[in-house]
């Protein structure tokens, strides 16, 4: 986007009007605390032109710069929601938050990344989906993105795409879906070939691990015994089902020797199997989402036909109240490594499509703008993470593995100017009333999370100040993921050349050989 046309494009969210402030290149952050994931220190940050150009003590203030005075606060790398889904067509729906509100909401509260999926239909060309989802999001995303591809289905075709998508489209990571049989589901078979391009490719395989044969039939019985509420939908795929499917999809992992990501991972059974991996020294990757860091799925089970609904998501929630901490502790051990949201809102109407009938409510919940608050709530506020910890499960980690690390995800000179200042003694408390998304419903509603984003800079721009909001409709840009990153491929490297399965060299075997066709 031309600049002098974004600026045209401000979008003043309250009376105050638009100033100097909000529009200088040159940001001056004063007297805060530097938090990196691997270090924290008291520094100033001055950004320029979009980049982060010093980082020191007692900075000299440059002309014309916007200063931020973060003494007492927190000066953190921008957050990266590896998960979301906006203006995704989807169960005969689009949900509702699309690329403009879901990126603005995503400042909102502290994010200044975000990572969609193109979802193509079975036999669609992933390079058409593709351009489809850049036609979508350019124009609106508020601040930068990129892309991991669906694989729904199998051929040659599919094979070469995946190539081009890896060499010029920026495309290095290669979602399978285990569930939503006859839509997007692969049977072992196709994930197998999908493992293994993406093993020739480099590029990291990704799946939602749910057992799709199963849900299908089981959501059949629950109908058929009159359970037609959102409890029927955790009920036909209790947490066996989701632990089933990480287990096969490590085990086919482990066949093509490649990197393997689970998305958004709901309960402790599959949380075990991919630490129980993990310590085997298979590369595997898992992700909880805000959502089931801090609810259960008690909610299904509520008298409120729309609250219930509100919370269905695929994996569900899990009734287990005891999950959303367990998965923090895990997460403070580095059993599971990042965070995203799975953030695929629909409102209330939109919801009520499955009024009748369980299987009919579209799956999704929100989370983008409130991610970065519940995990400093229950994690950081309880003590099961220390601020550190914090930067790399929210933004750090994930710059690493989709390989735009120091580009995003550290406070360090030349990094981009994504930062956000958290303020660790305030509170807020969450609301649909209040949040920046287009849904009508919050499943985090009422929550009270110590830690604000009191500045968020994005691109090197102030985008929230004290709260106030100036976002600019298609100032975001794409950023390409490339392939082979260290952090995925740089063991299987090594035990791929170590590993090389050999024949063995043995003598032609000179006896005889029984022959079917004769009679015997
Ligand atoms: O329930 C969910 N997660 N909806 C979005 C589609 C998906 O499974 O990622
Ligand atoms: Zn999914
Ligand atoms: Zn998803």
């Amino acid at each position: 986007v031309d600049p002098t046309e974004a600026d045209s494009l401000i979008e003043a969210d309250t009376a105050v009007p638009v100033n100097e402030r909000f529009l200088t290149q040159r940001i001056l952050i004063k007297g805060g605390r530097v938090v990196n994931s691997d270090y924290s220190f008291d520094a100033d940050v001055y950004c320029e032109d979009g980049i982060i150009r010093q980082v020191g003590k007692d900075l000299i203030t440059p002309g014309g710069a916007t200063i931020i005075e973060a003494n007492g606060k927190l000066v953190m790398p921008g957050g990266i929601d590896t998960h979301t889904h906006f203006q995704m067509p989807f169960m005969g729906t689009v949900s509702a938050d699309d690329f403009y509100q879901g990126t603005k909401a995503a400042l909102a509260g502290g994010t200044t990344m975000i990572m969609d999926f193109v979802i193509p239909q079975k036999g669609e060309s992933l390079l058409s989906a593709y351009e489809k989802w850049r036609s979508w999001a350019d124009p609106k995303v508020c601040c930068d993105y990129s892309l991991h591809m669906a694989v729904t289905w199998w051929g040659d075709k599919v094979s070469q795409e995946m190539e081009v998508l890896t060499k010029d489209k920026g495309v290095n990571s290669f979602k399978t879906f285990m569930a939503y049989k006859d839509v997007f589901m692969l049977n072992d078979t196709e994930l197998y070939h999908t493992f293994n391009r993406c093993k020739e490719l480099r590029a990291l395989a990704q799946v939602h691990a749910e057992n799709g044969d199963l849900i299908a039939e089981t959501s059949k019985k629950m109908l058929e015994l009159g359970i037609t509420g959102p409890e029927g939908h955790e009920m036909c795929r209790p947490e066996e089902v989701e632990a089933e499917a990480v287990n096969r999809a490590i085990c086919i992992a482990s066949q093509t020797s490649v990197p393997l990501y689970v998305v958004k991972v709901m309960s402790k059974s599959s949380a075990n199997i991919i630490a129980a991996a993990r310590k085997k020294g298979h590369i595997v990757f898992g992700e909880p989402i805000a959502a089931s860091l801090a609810c259960n799925g008690t909610h299904y089970w509520n008298k409120c036909w729309r609250h219930a609904a509100g919370y269905v998501l695929g994996p569900p929630l899990r009734p287990d109240t005891t999950t959303p901490g367990y998965l923090m502790d895990m997460l403070a051990n580095d059993e599971l490594q990042l965070t995203g949201t799975d953030n695929c809102t629909f409102n209330s109407n939109q919801k009520a499509m499955g009024k009748d009938d369980f299987t009919k409510i579209p799956n999704g919940v929100n989370g983008v703008e409130d991610r970065m608050s519940v995990i400093w709530e229950k994690g950081v506020h309880t003590g099961k993470i220390d601020p550190c910890r914090y930067v790399a499960v929210t933004s750090t980690n994930a710059a690493k593995i989709f390989n735009i690390y120091p580009r995003k995800g550290v406070i360090q000179v030349g990094s981009d100017a994504d930062i956000v200042v958290w303020d660790p003694d305030q509170t807020r408390t969450i609301s649909k009333d209040t949040h920046h998304q287009a849904v009508d419903f919050n499943i985090f509603e009422g929550m009270e999370c110590h830690g604000v984003p009191v500045a968020v800079v994005c691109q090197g721009r102030l985008v929230v100040d004290e709260g106030v909001m100036h976002v600019t409709q298609g100032a975001g840009r794409f950023i390409p993921n490339p392939v082979n990153s260290p952090t995925c491929y740089s063991k299987i490297k090594r035990r791929d050349e170590l590993n090389q399965p050999k024949a063995v060299e043995r003598e032609a075997y000179e006896g005889p050989v029984y022959d079917p066709s004769q009679k015997i």
